[in-house]
């Protein structure tokens, strides 16, 4: 089982957005498994999925209740999530105050390893012990950069972050909310993979038809497969995976 966490320390560059979609893709060939680990739930809300973790996420920790009470399907049968509700709230409190705190989620996800083939973190911005648990376990980090003078800096910080962890993962970046009017955004498209090995040539387009996952509750591809964006969800997925080579395990169900 391979883990991809899509990270940023920045917040609203589009992990979320990058995380249902990839996850989607995945569930086209492998068995896959969102874990919402941000408070706002907003991939649980994209997926439809009630934001509800029985007796909360410190339960889950803490061992209390199993991760198999806690996984919900979706109308795609490859792919399922564990929701993310407010009780994430304080999950850095109660990592920090189990054992081995940055390799919590890890443990948790060892439980499932035989029922999935792919886990995607859906992370919260910033550099916390969440972040840093979700680093450990991840096989690729996948970075959205959003053009601007500060994104190279995003970059760096999510790089030096990674580096300062246990984790070897590699950094997939990729520019997200992309509009090609913008001087700055096509200067971005042109300069950014060429001067950095990291950020792929991978452009996610700034679209009303992104933003509409929003009411259809969908990934883009299920509602608008021919889209821009969608094909670009796609080829970002082809990305990933030629980075985490996960295996297809023979079906249980
Ligand atoms: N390519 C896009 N085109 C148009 N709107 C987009 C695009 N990507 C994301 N958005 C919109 O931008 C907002 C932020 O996106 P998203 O929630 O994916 O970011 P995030 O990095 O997960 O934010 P947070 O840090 O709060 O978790 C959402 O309303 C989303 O619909
Ligand atoms: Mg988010």
């Amino acid at each position: 089982m391979k883990v991809v966490a899509v990270y940023s320390t920045k917040g609203g560059v589009g992990k979320t957005t990058t995380a249902v979609n990839l996850a989607w893709e995945a569930a086209r060939e492998f068995r896959v498994l969102l874990w919402d680990l941000d408070p706002q739930g907003a991939a649980t809300f994209l997926l439809q999925v009630k934001p509800k973790v029985k007796g909360g996420v410190g339960a889950l920790v803490s061992g209390d209740t199993k991760v198999g009470d806690v996984i919900r399907s979706t109308s795609n049968d490859a792919l399922d999530v564990i929701p993310g509700d407010a009780s994430y709230r304080d999950l850095d409190l109660v990592f920090d105050s189990a054992k081995k705190s940055e390799r919590r989620v890890a443990r948790i996800l060892e439980k499932v390893a035989d029922d999935y083939d792919l886990v995607i973190l859906d992370c919260p911005p910033g550099a916390s012990l969440v972040a840093e648990n979700a680093l450990f376990s991840a096989d690729a980090v996948v970075v959205p950069l959003v053009p601007s003078p500060l994104s190279m800096r995003s970059l760096e910080q999510v790089t030096e972050f990674v580096a300062a962890s246990i984790s070897t993962a590699p950094i997939v970046a990729f520019l997200s909310m992309v509009d090609r009017r913008k001087t700055m955004h096509r200067d971005a498209i042109e300069n950014l993979p060429r001067d950095n090995k990291a950020v792929t040539d991978v452009v996610i387009p700034a679209t009303v038809q992104v933003e509409r996952m929003g009411t259809m509750r969908a990934p883009i591809a299920s509602y608008a497969p021919g889209a821009e964006a969608a094909v670009a969800f796609a080829d970002l997925w082809s990305r990933v995976r030629a980075t985490v080579k996960p295996k297809a395990r023979k079906r249980k169900r």
